[in-house]
């Protein structure tokens, strides 16, 4: 998107007085604006959005042909160009026909659903324990979260965290023989991850078990898991394609598949796919991925709100707002475009959020009145979980009591009282919380993600941004191995010669 192009949507959203104003000037608003797609109903039309606007947003995509963009990427182009890389996670849920890469995640499906299911069966594991982190955790555990119903294997746990109590409190109770260990690392070479495996591999083999029955990995570097000790039978590969916040559908999902089995899975792969197509034939003004990109750009780039609440009315959705931390931060938190120019405008907004109706007893009080105005994505589902259907209906209402009184707010001479509503919000309601609309959902934000990058400019599939920190962590790594704090680290240099004081008076 070039200058002018930015300004003339600038233009148009600066029109946008007030949703109310919106709703006011159009009784079609709410058909206009709303949307299903693979069994997700969503809801756009308490967003900051004109139909000049939505028309001008839906030229610009036409303008960065985004389906051309789709096409190449579901054709395996090479479009992660600063990486030099394909992007593939399509592949990973296409049928095994569509391409080279979808057979060969298939044979590594198929390899990882038949251990799945033999782990499943076998009466000598009680329990999985997968160790990964970023997108080799936060994917496979926010769906485990999620499909809580459906799970009937045994028990899942997962360990990210460098901090010895992560895994700590992972292993509470269980028994070195009877545990499962996943190395769940794209490169094999992640710090916390290998840290961590070495930590578990000590305990189960310290307990007389032979560390050999009881790993598997998942990896896209299957030589360096074979280095490291878990045997060819029990490494599950994807491609380096795939992009490590992109990779739920891959063999990353093997905790998933050990929790709710090679069926349930195989919907989660389905309601992917189905989105895959949908993102990839529907219409822009008829395309879920791309009209839920329109307002979450719409929100950043041209009103400058700097974050986005994502509030799940469902407690099994609680991990979603982390895992989108991770897929919209990682993917478009850059301050370059993808031809190597600064931007000028605005990139990824902040992501967080807490389930709903507990963020209403927390941070809601800010979203009402306070001065930074916040979009809020709330997501929930039509059917009850369970028997409780008046805990469902009253979790609904409390959402679209919500949703009304953002947009809405309430006028009264008591300036305390007073709610200046015109706060954007979208609903987005799957018709059930299973494998389906799970993988339905996954799919459709990582799609928006990709459309906002390529709106915004960036490149939505490298993230050199994390390796700054990680070099600096070896530098300070060192520097505690030796005791002696690095000058190169000048600004830290005093912090870390007070650390090392402290813990020399303390050995
Ligand atoms: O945080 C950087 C990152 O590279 C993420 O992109 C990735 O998901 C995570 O680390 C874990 O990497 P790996 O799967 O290679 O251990």
């Amino acid at each position: 998107m070039n200058a002018d192009q930015l300004q003339n949507l600038r233009l148009q959203a600066g029109k946008s007085e007030s949703i109310a104003k919106l709703f006011a000037a159009d009784s079609s608003r709410s058909e206009k604006f709303t949307l299903d797609a693979c069994g997700i109903h969503a809801d756009f039309s308490r967003q900051l959005i004109s139909s000049e606007l939505l028309d001008a947003l839906l030229a610009t995509v036409a303008d960065v042909r985004i389906g051309a963009k789709f096409a190449a990427m579901f054709a395996g182009d090479v479009i992660n160009t600063t990486e030099n890389r394909r992007v593939l996670h399509t592949a990973m849920r296409a049928e095994p026909s569509a391409n080279e890469w979808a057979a060969q995640a298939a044979v590594q499906r198929e390899r990882a659903t038949a251990f799945a299911e033999s782990v499943r069966s076998r009466s000598d594991i009680d329990a999985v324990i997968n160790i990964g982190i970023g997108g080799s955790d936060l994917g496979p555990a926010m769906a485990t979260r999620a499909l809580r119903p459906f799970h009937d294997g045994p028990i899942v746990r997962f360990v990210s965290n460098i901090d010895a109590a992560d895994l700590d409190a992972a292993l509470e109770g269980l028994d070195p023989a009877r545990t499962l260990f996943i190395v769940s690392s794209k490169t094999f070479t992640t710090l916390e991850t290998m840290h961590n495996a070495e930590r578990v591999r000590a305990w189960v083999s310290a307990s007389g078990t032979d560390w050999t029955t009881r790993c598997a990995a998942a990896t896209a570097h299957p030589k360096e898991a074979l280095a490291w000790g878990i045997p060819a039978d029990k490494i599950f590969e994807f491609s380096g394609g795939v992009g490590g916040r992109y990779s739920l559908s891959s063999v990353i999902g093997l905790p998933v598949m050990i929790a709710i089995g090679t069926e349930n899975f195989n919907e989660l792969l389905r309601g992917m796919r189905e989105m895959d197509l949908h993102a990839l034939n529907a219409s822009p003004a008829m395309n879920l991925p791309v009209m839920h990109a329109l307002t979450w750009f719409t929100n950043a780039v041209l009103l400058q709100l700097p974050t986005v609440a994502v509030v799940p009315y469902s407690h099994d959705l609680s991990r979603v707002p982390a895992f989108l931390q991770q897929l919209v931060m990682e993917s478009n938190g850059k301050g370059v475009g993808i031809d190597g120019e600064e931007l000028v405008h605005g990139t990824s907004p902040v992501v967080w959020g807490e389930p709903g109706t507990n963020g209403q007893h927390a941070f809601f009080q800010m979203l009402h009145q306070g001065t930074q105005v916040v979009p809020v994505e709330f997501v929930s589902t039509v059917e009850p979980l369970g028997n409780d259907v008046v805990a469902h209906d009253l979790l609904i209402a409390n959402l679209i009591a919500q949703a009304e009184a953002l947009a809405s707010g309430s006028t009264t001479e008591d300036t305390q009282r007073r709610f200046p509503g015109n706060r954007p919000n979208t609903v987005l309601l799957l018709e059930r919380l299973d494998p389906y609309s799970l993988g339905a959902l996954v799919a459709m934000y990582e799609h928006s993600t990709a459309v906002q990058g390529w709106l915004m400019g960036v490149n939505s599939f490298d993230q050199f941004g994390v390796e700054l920190g990680k070099s600096m962590a070896q530098i300070a790594a060192n520097a505690i191995e030796k005791g002696e704090a690095d000058t190169a680290q000048t600004m830290t240099h005093p912090l870390m010669e007070w650390f090392l004081r402290r813990r020399q008076n303390k050995s």
